[in-house]
């Protein structure tokens, strides 16, 4: 029998990825949950089948809409987020309330419904490492996020993991590196690059452009966090991670190249305040104990599918272009 999941933040980058990767891998049936802020968009879940994705327009901090949503579902699948580290630092209260409440509320609803729940994190609730460290963050680095956004992401995890513990929740975590791949919102460094060169403006590195960041496609994601719900041992965290160590200025010097500029057409801009050196996930256990494996190996390959993407959406981005920019100029960026 088919199963009913309900994503929250399923119209967002991530979210309305995995529902894609549901209707293409699955026979599940979907309800998304989202509050279309400006981070959600209709058009990422146009073309999905209508009587298979069912789309609500809430916040996971409405506790009476989060408790009939949760009831009805087999499986809770948690994206909803504020997820941009630069918005964080000049407004953190939404990220309070979404993060934190928001999960909160989510918790409550299906330890009231006894459902199954896996809550999606990030690898900037380890803090950052230096660019010479061997190590590599595994499930046993202690916690040290820098922003309100990572710190508020670290403090949703504890909520998952206080109420496995006290109150039986089924629940497992999953935190993943860096996100490229098509439908992100054009804040991010990647969309925000190519759509700056294909509107004819310069792109924009914070400081040196040393920090790394470890890349991992969107559809690898997605089939990590499947196979997770599938198979995770309930209470378990994961680390969700493809090797994909690189730093910004080396991936805005392939954006360039690859889309016919030279390599050094951008500007430096200040930097970010607290800017995270180093990411970088030791994904063993998800490999040894799920026989997880990314299929995106290639990210200068995956990275040219996502400039053509941008190429050929521009009615998906376009929108959403103007506004970004003026807020990054107000700020120097
Ligand atoms: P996004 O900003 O693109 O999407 C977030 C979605 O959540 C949007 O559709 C938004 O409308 C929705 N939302 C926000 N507040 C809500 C609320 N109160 N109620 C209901 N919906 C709400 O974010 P993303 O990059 O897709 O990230 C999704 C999740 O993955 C987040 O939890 C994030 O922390 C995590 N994550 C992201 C990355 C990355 O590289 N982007 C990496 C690891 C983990
Ligand atoms: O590591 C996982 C995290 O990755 C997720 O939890 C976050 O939701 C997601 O936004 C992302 O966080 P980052 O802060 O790493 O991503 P962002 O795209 O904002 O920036 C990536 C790097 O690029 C970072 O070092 C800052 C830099 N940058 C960013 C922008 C927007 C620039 O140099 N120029 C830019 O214009």
């Amino acid at each position: 029998m088919a199963r009913k999941m309900l994503v929250t933040g399923g119209a967002g980058f991530i979210g309305s990825n995995f529902v894609h990767y549901l209707m293409a891998n699955t026979d599940d049936v979907v309800t998304v949950l989202d509050k279309f802020t400006y981070a959600g968009n209709e058009a990422s879940l146009e073309g999905l089948p209508k009587n298979r994705v069912t789309v609500v327009r809430g916040d996971i901090c409405d506790a009476p809409l989060v408790d009939q949503l949760v009831a009805d579902a087999d499986i809770v699948v948690h994206y909803a987020a504020e997820s941009h580290n630069d918005n964080s630092l000049h407004d953190p209260r939404p990220f309070l309330d979404t993060n934190i409440i928001g999960t909160y509320t989510l918790l409550e609803a299906v330890r009231r419904h006894e459902k199954r729940f896996h809550h999606i994190s990030t690898d900037e609730v380890y803090g950052d490492l230096e660019l010479d460290d061997p190590n590599r963050f595994t499930e046993f680095t202690a916690y040290a996020p820098s922003s309100p956004y990572s710190s508020t992401k670290a403090g949703s995890d504890m909520l998952v993991r206080a109420w496995v513990r006290s109150f039986g929740v089924q629940a497992t975590l999953s935190n993943c590196s860096n996100n490229y791949g098509p439908r992100q919102h054009v804040e991010k460094f990647i969309p925000r690059q190519i759509t700056n060169i294909l509107v004819g403006d310069r792109p924009r590195l914070y400081g040196e452009g040393l920090n790394v960041r470890d890349w991992i496609h969107a559809d690898d994601h997605s089939s990590a966090v499947l196979r997770i719900v599938e198979a995770g041992r309930i209470g378990e965290t994961y680390l969700i991670g493809a090797d994909g160590e690189k730093n910004n200025k080396a991936v805005l010097e392939m954006i360039l190249t690859r889309m016919g500029q030279p390599a050094d057409a951008y500007d430096h801009v200040i930097d970010r305040p607290g800017h995270d050196l180093r990411y970088a996930i030791d994904p063993s256990k998800l490999r040894d104990e799920l026989g997880w494996r990314p299929a995106f190996s290639d990210f200068e390959a995956g990275l040219q599918a996502t400039i053509d993407w941008y190429r050929d959406n521009e009615q998906w981005w376009r929108p959403q272009k103007a506004a970004t920019e003026a807020k990054y100029k107000q700020q120097g960026q």
